[in-house]
């Protein structure tokens, strides 16, 4: 470790540092799988270094900030996700200084950077789990039921699928929502809080922006740990409140790490955020994670679920942003991650209905998250074999993280993909970026690749899309370049102009943005002068045709 690791670099300075407006209300934000987005040492595994290496191509696409999924040292029980050592980084990924050169370098290219915090959960290889004593306080350990004990303690499944407690070899049981691997955390015990206040404080030291805070709904659980009385219980995820998620309870912790992000930042004129992955029955309850004491964004999964129809977007749009703005804060908007099938497959397979997703999305007043590979269109990998696998949801029999949720596009799914284009697990959004070549391992790094990418992938490499007009790459290009530019897009108004069924119109000050949902053209009078589209429109006496599937922006 050198001497720079303690003098961070300074974040990028733009309208917004100190309180404020606040450069995040509008922010378009690069989640970077690290494991799968560039190597840098040919094991086949992605890594901090391949992934600094590419940070011009984040700054060239036109993002305003990466977020970075978990390099901490962990056995990889749940991709990084079952945490061992929070102030440590992965052999695998690199060293503390890598991480420090990543964060001064996105720095100098203007980019800010946000790490995930795993607050729920450790690996069970954490030293406190690893100390019977300790553990005991600091997990939740509970007795069994039946004459000896040998039933789990309440009817609580595991997000991953089987029962979400394991027993030990001293007889009592211990809770995972997730994985065994991932013990959950005793939040009632002060010395968790003032852990996790110091692991903030440790990477804010070095520099970072921000935090994506993991299952910020699940740290409080409620008392007495109730049963729940049926099965099935993941399906429930993001329908109800859960005696495991969504309790009340977690809002104080998250007004602590409020009031410690703005202490922070305040005393060094930045503003660092926190932003909660969190699964809510509604809108209005989401909200409750970011009023002004509380987080500054939430993924918006509400929109993720909604299904490619006018009505169903339109109401989804209508309810996050009535909802964000019952407490002022920006909505956030996604369509992609590491946990969820790629959208391309997703909205049934139509590259065409992902662009157009894409386009209506980055018009959309707040802050949007893309995922690494989606500006390439990315297709989910429906076919690796299983003995590839690595998700362990799929080892499990359970599904991912809750992410798949009741209106999934289901009808237009192609052949061999299960509901909504999927199988339930996250292995297939999670194959390594083609960058270059014909051929696999296409530019990801010298070696191969930790899962094996498709053989047809060579024309969506960045370089076969680079300086193709018509590729999706850049369309994601000439979209943030707009989104930069014109002052009507990112925060701010909007409101919905008359049109046709099957299409939406949403005016954005100087800019009309129309979403055509149905599979054929749409023939309308010109809103203006097009500025962009997701497929060719054509002009013809003032009459648009809007191609089917597609999102096209308007100067008015
Ligand atoms: C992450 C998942 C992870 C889970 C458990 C999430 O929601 O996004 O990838 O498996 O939390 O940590």
């Amino acid at each position: 470790m050198t001497q720079e690791l303690t003098s961070p670099s300074p974040a990028p300075q733009a309208p917004g540092t100190g309180r404020g407006p606040g450069w995040w209300r509008d922010a378009v934000i690069y989640q970077v799988y690290v494991r799968s987005f560039a190597d840098s040492d040919g094991d086949g595994i992605g890594d901090l270094r391949g992934a600094r290496e590419r940070l011009p191509y984040l700054k060239d696409l036109g993002v305003d900030a990466v977020w970075l999924t978990p390099f901490y040292a962990s056995p990889q029980a749940d991709g990084g996700y079952d945490v061992a050592d929070y102030r440590a980084v992965d052999p695998l990924f690199g060293t503390l200084q890598d991480a420090d050169d990543l964060i001064r370098t996105a720095h100098d290219l203007g980019l800010r950077v946000i790490v995930d915090i795993v607050p729920n959960h450790t690996s069970d290889r954490h030293p406190w789990f690893q100390d019977p004593e300790l553990a005991r306080q600091r997990y939740l350990f509970r007795p069994g039921k039946g004459e000896s004990g040998e039933l789990p303690p309440n009817d609580w499944e595991s997000v991953f699928g089987g029962p979400a407690w394991t027993r030990t070899d001293r007889g009592d049981w211990y809770l995972h929502l997730f994985a065994p691997e991932q013990p959950d955390l005793n939040w009632d015990n002060p010395e968790v809080h003032a852990e996790f206040e110091a692991i903030m404080r440790f990477w804010l030291d070095l520099g970072v922006d921000g935090f994506r805070v993991d299952v910020a709904h699940g740290m409080i659980k409620a008392p007495g740990l109730p049963d729940i009385g049926h099965g099935a219980q993941a399906q429930l995820i993001g329908a109800q409140v859960l005696p495991f998620f969504d309790q009340d309870g977690v809002h104080a912790i998250h007004r602590a790490w409020r009031r410690l992000l703005d202490g922070y930042g305040d005393a060094r004129g930045k503003q660092v955020i926190g932003v909660a992955e969190a699964w809510a029955p509604t809108a209005e309850r989401l909200a409750l994670y970011v009023r002004p004491d509380e987080l500054h964004q939430a993924f918006n999964f509400q929109f993720l679920n909604a299904p490619w129809q006018s009505d169903a977007l339109r109401s989804v749009i209508d309810a996050s942003l009535a909802a964000t703005a019952s407490v002022g804060a920006p909505t956030t908007w996604v369509l992609s991650n590491h946990d969820v099938v790629r959208h391309t497959t997703r909205l049934g397979g139509s590259l065409a209905r992902a662009r157009a997703a894409t386009l209506l999305m980055l018009a959309l007043p707040g802050s949007a998250y893309l995922y690494q590979g989606e500006e390439l269109g990315l297709p989910e990998v429906t076919d690796l074999p299983d003995e590839v696998r690595q998700d362990p949801a799929f080892f499990r029999g359970g599904r991912a993280t809750g992410a798949v949720g009741p209106g999934t596009d289901t009808e237009s799914a192609p052949d061999g993909v299960a509901a909504g284009g999927q199988d339930g697990f996250r292995d297939g959004c999670r194959v390594p970026l083609p960058w270059s070549g014909e051929l696999p391992p296409y530019g990801f790094g010298p070696g191969g690749s930790w899962l094996p990418q498709p053989a047809d992938w060579g024309g969506l490499t960045v370089a076969a899309q680079t300086g193709d007009p018509a590729s999706t790459l850049e369309l994601y290009r000439a979209a943030l370049e707009l989104r930069r530019r014109l002052p009507g897009l990112g925060d701010g108004p909007m409101s919905w102009a008359p049109a046709p069924d099957g299409v939406l119109a949403l005016t954005r000050p100087g800019l009309l943005c129309t979403v055509n949902t149905l599979g054929h053209d749409v023939g309308l009078p010109a809103p203006g002068t097009p500025l962009l589209s997701s497929a060719p429109v054509t002009v013809d006496d003032a009459t648009a045709q809007l191609p089917g599937d597609s999102c096209t922006w308007w100067a008015i």
